[in-house]
């Protein structure tokens, strides 16, 4: 019998080394090694490399891709529309996807409700590791959910998790949450690195092997990753992420990476007494209420997987008493601020300097792409010089080093939508104005330096 081959594993990091030491080489941490079994002692059996996909039983050869069936892969649709939308189309059979978000953000709650919603037509199977089969069952009747087909499992060993279902063959398994999950095999804590990679590896083998949906609940840790750095994201099918602030009852479900669908594809939810509900038509809900020209808050029109929505940016610039002034961006990319900044500065005549700069997208969701770079200058020019944007104004438009704006992408539908929620006039990049107006009343102003798009708005 062959020996088994081992790691060592960083905790912090995940980084694998040959020896044991004492330091990390690759982040630095102390002590966060630990032994980790790589290939079992059963050597001579090649079973967990050939652990392919549901139905692929023949050894593995080399074949043109023609030949290949390509029959299109399994899917249900769970029942709850903005989810799936965000898995492109329904849960796809013998997938693995990964959810992750704050604690309380409604994980565990939306997966319980689709869980209701499928367990009609097929067996499902909820794993907690963090709660008791109580909580979980009174959380369920709360939820106002059928409790007949539900089943649940308190379990955290992935060796016992997988005996029961092997036995019970399930179609779908929830594991709440992958971070309480351990496996005989290795001696690290449970929420290791090295236990949370091993447990997701053996979840994905079985969903593979026998053609069951997984979906993994992930934690995410301070610097925003799920717990378990990256190397979750590399082995499962489809990473989701929830984001939504503490305070608003709004939560965003954003495909982050997606095997079968579109990434970038956002649902929308509103929590409330009776859990998740859905937000089919949620074009106007990332606005703030206000009751006239409010200094410091610019409107634009952002187009997220494929439905556009109206979205707040707020700048606060305020005199700063520190040598090194602060730049906070919530919602946005902080190195892109501070270029948007000097940009404010060279081309638009802004200097914030000795300010600090807090910029805030309201309803705690993240917009990623560059359409957001004219609504910040202008939400900070606003605030710095405490002049408001009129009322009834959107703006989007790349900007770029040297001042001049950029068009988006479906600039035409952007200005649509806007129409439609009552918007009376949008500041975009040349580019994006409509060749003939037919935008109803609304006045479009087209424009192709930030200096320009400042005097327009002002
Ligand atoms: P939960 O799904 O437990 O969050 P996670 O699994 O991501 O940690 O949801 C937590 C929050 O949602 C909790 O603070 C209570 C709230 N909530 C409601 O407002 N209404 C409900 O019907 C449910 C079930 C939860
Ligand atoms: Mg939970």
């Amino acid at each position: 019998m062959a020996k088994a081959k081992t790691a060592y594993v960083c905790n912090q990091c995940g980084a694998e080394h040959t020896r044991w030491q004492g330091q990390c080489a690759a982040c630095g941490a102390w002590d966060t090694l630990g032994e980790f079994i790589i290939e079992p002692a059963r050597a001579a059996s090649s079973a967990p490399k050939r652990a392919g996909y549901a139905g692929q039983v023949d050894a593995p050869r080399i074949t043109p891709l023609a030949e290949v069936a390509q029959g299109f892969e399994a899917r249900s649709l769970t029942g709850i529309g903005e989810l799936d939308r965000v898995l492109g189309g329904g849960m796809v059979h013998g997938s693995v996807v990964l959810v992750g978000g704050d604690p309380g953000i409604g994980k565990s709650t939306l997966l319980l409700q689709m869980l209701g919603t499928l367990g009609a037509r097929l067996q499902g199977l909820y794993v907690t590791g963090e709660e008791s089969l109580a909580q979980i069952a009174g959380r369920a009747s709360r939820l106002g959910l059928a409790l007949e087909p539900l089943k649940g499992l308190a379990e955290t060993c992935v060796e016992r998790i997988l005996e029961h279902a092997q036995a019970a063959r399930p179609q779908l398994v929830i594991v709440d949450s992958v971070q309480t999950l351990w496996s005989e095999q290795l001696a690290a804590a449970p929420g290791s690195v090295s236990q949370v990679r091993e447990s997701t590896a053996r979840l994905v083998r079985f969903a593979k092997g026998t053609g069951t949906s997984v979906f993994l609940v992930g934690h995410v840790t301070k610097e925003g990753g799920i717990a378990g750095p990256r190397v979750l994201e590399h082995m499962v099918d489809a990473v989701l992420y929830f984001e939504g602030d503490a305070g608003s009852r709004f939560r965003v479900l954003r495909a982050f990476k997606n095997r079968f669908g579109a990434v970038n594809e956002l649902g929308v939810f509103a929590m409330g007494e009776r859990g998740l509900r859905e937000v089919p038509n949620p074009s106007a809900i990332f606005l703030g209420a206000h009751n006239g020209p409010t200094p410091g808050s610019a409107v634009m029109v952002t187009r997220e997987g494929t439905r556009p929505l109206l979205v707040e940016v707020q700048a606060l610039v305020d005199a700063s008493p520190l040598a090194n002034p602060r730049r906070v961006a919530l919602g946005l990319d902080g190195p892109r601020m501070a270029m948007l900044l000097a940009v404010l500065h060279r081309h638009g005549g802004s200097a914030v300097y000795d300010q600090d700069v807090f910029i805030n997208v309201v309803g705690g969701i993240r917009v990623q792409e560059t359409a957001v770079d004219l609504p910040v200058l202008l939400a900070v020019h606003s605030s710095l010089r405490d002049k408001a944007l009129p009322m009834k104004t959107v703006a989007f438009g790349e900007v770029g080093l040297s001042g001049e704006l950029r068009p988006v992408p479906n600039g035409e539908e952007r200005l649509r939508e806007a129409a439609t929620h009552g918007f009376e006039r949008a500041i975009v990049p040349r580019a994006n104005a409509p060749k003939k107006a037919h935008h109803g009343s609304m006045e479009i102003i087209p424009v192709e330096r930030l200096d320009q798009a400042l005097t327009a708005a002002f």
